[in-house]
């Protein structure tokens, strides 16, 4: 059984594919162990209560420094003993210990298709408005493990999706989220609970 922790900010709609997934049977031989977000107001914690996984808020905010926070959030980690965390719209800097001590076994899902549109400053919306603004005429998503670079980690599974005449940063959002973000995260932890290497079964989502 793969026990795993996932970390949100926002509003939850990976966190709800993985436990859709789970509840489906499409994501096999895994558990959402708990709920970690930094963000006291994220609607994501209230998908976690819904579905009974236990759910913490750490904020950066309610700590004297980073420094506080990040031995906070790693002692969260120590006692939730994850076999796999998953950044799901987790926005927040990584403590380099806790990059350190869970290498390889950290992923994250990031909405546009590596190397394109990533790296420091591309993040939700303004990814997609990216996207338009260079004129693109295909994105997607990219699930890939977590290194110290910002998205330079390995990929495990990628999906292109069309932009489209007359798209707004939102309405792009919700189609790479739908077409991709929803079906490629939950195949990558599914890959993972059956011990398949990144290079390995690209056919899988
Ligand atoms: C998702 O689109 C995810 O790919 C993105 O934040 C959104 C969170 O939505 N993550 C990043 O931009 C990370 N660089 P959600 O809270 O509804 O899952």
């Amino acid at each position: 059984m793969l026990n795993i922790v996932v970390c949100v900010s926002g509003g939850g709609t990976n966190l709800q594919a993985i436990i859709d997934g789970i509840e489906n049977k499409t994501i096999e031989n895994t558990r959402v162990i708990g709920v970690i977000s930094n963000n006291a107001g994220a609607y994501a914690l209230k998908r976690a209560e819904a579905a009974n996984v236990p759910a913490f808020c750490i904020s950066p905010g309610s700590f004297g420094n980073r420094g506080e926070f990040n031995r906070a959030f790693l002692e969260k980690l120590r006692e939730l003993k994850p076999d796999l965390i998953v950044l799901a719209g987790f926005l927040v800097i990584l403590p380099p210990e806790m990059i350190e001590t869970y290498r390889g076994r950290i992923i994250n899902i990031h909405p546009s298709l590596i190397p394109s549109f990533c790296g420091t400053g591309f993040y939700g919306l303004k990814v997609h408005e990216a996207v338009l603004a260079r004129g693109v005429k295909v994105t997607g998503a990219t699930v890939h493990y977590v290194d110290e670079g910002t998205d330079t980690g390995e990929i495990i599974l990628q999906k292109a999706v069309e932009v489209k005449e007359g798209d707004t940063p939102e309405i792009l959002q919700r189609r790479v989220m739908e077409e991709a973000e929803w079906v490629i995260l939950p195949a990558a932890i599914n890959k993972i609970a059956h011990n398949i290497p990144p290079g390995d079964g690209h056919d899988f989502a």
